[in-house]
């Protein structure tokens, strides 16, 4: 893995807008794995400033999320795909027919994921993967425990996330108990991998990935196995690795 530290979410989050750009520029049909939380609010901000000025065109860019909350409509404010248009797709020149997330909405669930492995394949696998981490050292919904070997899977949601994510609900009973979620095979698939962290709540989970050691206990802890990883993480996140 290579580490980049940047000073602040502000350096975090343009040096990974240039990064993503700049693989764009060198092949303009990229497949790009996106993620959402707070962390990339500030890539797609860039991202989409440099589409005005710069005219970076996503014309022939198709993108893949990470993950989806089982049972939300796409129009509902807190569905990533909700997220995804309002922070991203709606500001650039991507058509939404090469935007793909998964669907919370498919009665058989299972085979939602089997199609969406497939999309990835078919599209011919992702060239890069932007991802966040939990401060558990989850990727996509994969908390600590998931087995390396899981592709595209449904989750039951750990009472700990449905907790941390009733702030964005009316109340506890909204937030939905399930989700799809590329699996760690999935995401280890990808040819590149773009991890970015910011601020105090990493610090532990900077130490646990930097340290090396490799378990299903720590699920990023398996991006030191990856041939073409690069980490953007801030000094905050990195004040205990030193
Ligand atoms: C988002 C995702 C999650 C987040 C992680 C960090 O699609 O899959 O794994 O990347 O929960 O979230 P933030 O950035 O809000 O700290």
């Amino acid at each position: 893995m290579k580490i980049i530290e940047v000073k602040n979410y502000h350096e975090m989050s343009r040096r990974a807008a240039d990064f993503i750009i700049n693989k764009i520029k060198i092949k303009p049909n990229l497949n790009l794995g996106l993620a959402t939380g707070g962390t990339p609010k500030g890539v797609y901000k860039n991202i989409i400033e440099d589409h005005k000025q710069n005219h970076t065109s996503y014309e022939h860019v198709k993108t893949f999320n990470l993950d989806e909350y089982i049972g939300l409509k796409q129009d509902d404010s807190n569905s990533y795909y909700q997220y995804m248009y309002e922070n991203l797709f709606k500001h650039i020149n991507i058509s939404l027919k090469q935007t793909h997330i998964p669907s919370g909405l498919n009665e058989n669930n299972q085979a939602e994921c089997t199609q969406y492995e497939r999309k990835i394949v078919d599209a011919g696998g992702i060239d890069l993967q932007l991802l966040g981490i939990g401060s558990n050292g989850h990727i996509g919904f994969n908390e600590p425990g998931t087995p390396f070997k899981t592709k595209t899977h449904v989750v039951d949601l750990a009472s700990s996330t449905k907790k941390a994510n009733a702030r964005f609900f009316n109340n506890m009973n909204e937030v939905p108990s399930q989700a799809i979620t590329m699996g760690i095979q999935t995401i280890m698939e990808s040819k590149e991998i773009l991890l970015i962290v910011s601020g105090k709540a990493k610090q532990d989970a900077m130490v646990k990935l930097l340290s090396g050691v490799v378990t299903e206990d720590f699920p990023a802890s398996i991006l030191n196995q990856h041939h073409n990883a690069t980490v953007i993480a801030d000094e905050e996140a990195m004040e205990l690795v030193k």
